[in-house]
C-alpha cells in the first residue's frame, strides 16, 4: 500500500524514467508524501501523465530519452537553476532473451542494454547530480543482480553484467565527488512485479516502494555512497 496523502512540502525529486512500473510508482509516492516530482517520460501519454493529471500541484513532467545525450544536455539546460532534495535514476531495460549468456546475446541487444543501463543512467548522474541540493540525495537504480559477490547461479549473464557496471561507475563518481557532501545511492529493489520484473515476481510495487522510499529518505544528510536493499540493509559488492 502506498502511505496515506500528507500535506505538501516544500522536498521535491527529480526521477529519470518515470512513465511506469517502478519509476512512477516512486512518483506517486512522494507526491502522496507531499513533495514535488518532477518526472521524465519519453511517450506522450503515460501513467506518470495520469498522475500528474490527478496532482498537478505536485507533478511536472519532462521529456528525455537517456539513451540520447542532446536531449540529456538539454533538460539539464531548461532545469538550470533548479534544486532537488532527491535526484533519481531509475530507468533501465533488461535484454528481450533474458537467459542469453554472453555467447548467446546479439551484439545489438547487448549494446542497447549497456548504452541504456550503463552509459544512459551515468550520463543523467552526470548531468543532473549537480542539481542535488547540498546534503541531498543522488540515487540510481540498480539491482541485486549487479552484486559480483552474490552471483551464485549465473543466469541473466547481460543484465547482471549492466547493473554491476553500473556500480562501478558510480563508484568512479563517488572518488571523483568525495568532498560534495550528497548520498550517493544505489538500490536493488528486490525482484518485483513489473513489465521488467515479470508475473513471477514475489513482490508487488505496492509493498515494495514505500521501503524504497523509506531508504531513499534516510540517507539524506549521510555523504558517501551506499549499495543498499530496500530494507536499507547493505548489498554485497
Ligand atoms: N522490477 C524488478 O524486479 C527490478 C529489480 C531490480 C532492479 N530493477 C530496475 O528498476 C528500474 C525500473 O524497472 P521496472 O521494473 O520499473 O521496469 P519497467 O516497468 O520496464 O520500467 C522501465 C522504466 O525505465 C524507463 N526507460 C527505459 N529505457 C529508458 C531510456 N532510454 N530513457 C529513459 N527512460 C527509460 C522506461 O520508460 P518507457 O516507458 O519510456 O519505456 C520505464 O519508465 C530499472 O532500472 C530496472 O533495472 C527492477
Amino acid at each position: 500500500m502506498s502511505s496515506p496523502m500528507t500535506a505538501p512540502t516544500d522536498r521535491s525529486i527529480l526521477i529519470i524514467g518515470a512513465s511506469r512500473g517502478l519509476g512512477h510508482a516512486m512518483a506517486a509516492e512522494f507526491a502522496g508524501r507531499g513533495w514535488r516530482v518532477l518526472g521524465t517520460v519519453r511517450a506522450p501519454a503515460t501513467p506518470l501523465h495520469s498522475l500528474a493529471a490527478e496532482r498537478p500541484d505536485r507533478v511536472e513532467i519532462e521529456t528525455l530519452d537517456m539513451t540520447d545525450h542532446d536531449q540529456i544536455l538539454a533538460v539539464r539546460d531548461r532545469l538550470a537553476g533548479r534544486q532537488f532534495d532527491i535526484v533519481f535514476v531509475n530507468g533501465g531495460i533488461a535484454n528481450r532473451t533474458p537467459g542469453a549468456t554472453m555467447a548467446g546475446v546479439s551484439t545489438d541487444e547487448f549494446v542497447q542494454v549497456m548504452v541504456t543501463n550503463v552509459l544512459g543512467v551515468m550520463r543523467a548522474v552526470e548531468a543532473f547530480g549537480a542539481l542535488a541540493r547540498p546534503g541531498g540525495v543522488i540515487g540510481v537504480m540498480s539491482s541485486g543482480q549487479g552484486s559480483i559477490a552474490n552471483n551464485a547461479n549465473g543466469v541473466n549473464d547481460v543484465y547482471r553484467a549492466s547493473k554491476a557496471a553500473l556500480n562501478q561507475a558510480m563508484s568512479s563518481y563517488a572518488g571523483r565527488h568525495a568532498d560534495d557532501g550528497r548520498a550517493l545511492v544505489l538500490m536493488a529493489p528486490g525482484w518485483i512485479r513489473t513489465e521488467l520484473g515479470g508475473s513471477n515476481a514475489p513482490f508487488s510495487v505496492e509493498e515494495a516502494m514505500p521501503q524504497i522510499v523509506d531508504v531513499l529518505m534516510a540517507q539524506q544528510g549521510a555523504p558517501g555512497l551506499r549499495y543498499l536493499d530496500r530494507n536499507g540493509r547493505t548489498v554485497p559488492w
